[in-house]
């Protein structure tokens, strides 16, 4: 079984639906480690609620780098094979990203390359645009950058608000994060300059 390690710092509902669908069995991996860099992260009660290792590594005021160091030793004691970012509101140091090399995923809630950053249903919302979405993607040594594996369209309605929109985009958000993970174990993939070409089904 490939061995998860999920990075968060809040409210954790990709973590989870994540997590139900690796114990549903259809995600073919299994939780090794829930790690939060702030104690009041709520999808650390949600980890533990599950019975799966959960741990707090307070990253407030720890430089990146030496805190990155002891994340990769962390990860790799509990046999990390790969690294889901689920709403972990840091930049990873060049380090950590070379540590596990195509092996980092994260999920934004816009269709990149269009509003990256923080707020980005909001920013999406503001400038009026009729489509939105997510993407989930490598992660790079650049903010919400790396080569896209999946992503979701969202309209945006004339009766939506940034919320509403935000709400919308969600629930995509848990399907297609779970759908790539299932994609990357199972089938045949590489990437090619930016793009993640799926070759053929494996086993
Ligand atoms: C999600 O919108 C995700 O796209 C972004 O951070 C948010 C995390 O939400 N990276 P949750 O903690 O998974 O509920």
């Amino acid at each position: 079984m490939t061995r998860l390690g999920v990075l968060l710092s809040g409210r954790g509902s990709n973590f989870q639906a994540i997590a139900d669908r690796v114990a549903s069995g259809s995600i073919p991996a299994e939780i090794a480690i829930v790690i939060a860099n702030r104690a009041d992260a709520a999808g650390l009660n949600a980890a533990r609620e599950r019975g799966l290792p959960a741990r707090v590594l307070p990253s407030k005021g720890v430089e990146r780098e030496v805190y990155d160091r002891e994340l990769i030793e962390v990860l790799r004691s509990y046999g990390v094979e790969w690294v889901i970012l689920a709403g972990y509101m840091r930049i990873l140091s060049a380090e950590f990203i070379r540590a596990f090399p195509q092996r980092i995923l994260n999920i934004h809630p816009s269709l990149l390359p269009a509003f990256p950053g923080l707020d980005a249903q909001q920013q999406a919302f503001d400038y009026g645009v009729k489509i939105s979405g997510c993407t989930v993607h490598f992660v790079d040594e650049h903010l919400d950058h790396g080569p896209i594996v999946m992503q979701a369209a969202v309209p945006v309605l004339g009766s939506d608000d940034a919320e509403s929109l935000s709400r919308k985009i969600l629930v995509e958000e848990h399907r297609i994060y779970s759908e790539s993970i299932v994609r990357l174990l199972t089938e045949t993939w590489q990437i090619c300059e930016r793009r993640v070409i799926f070759t053929q089904e494996a086993g």
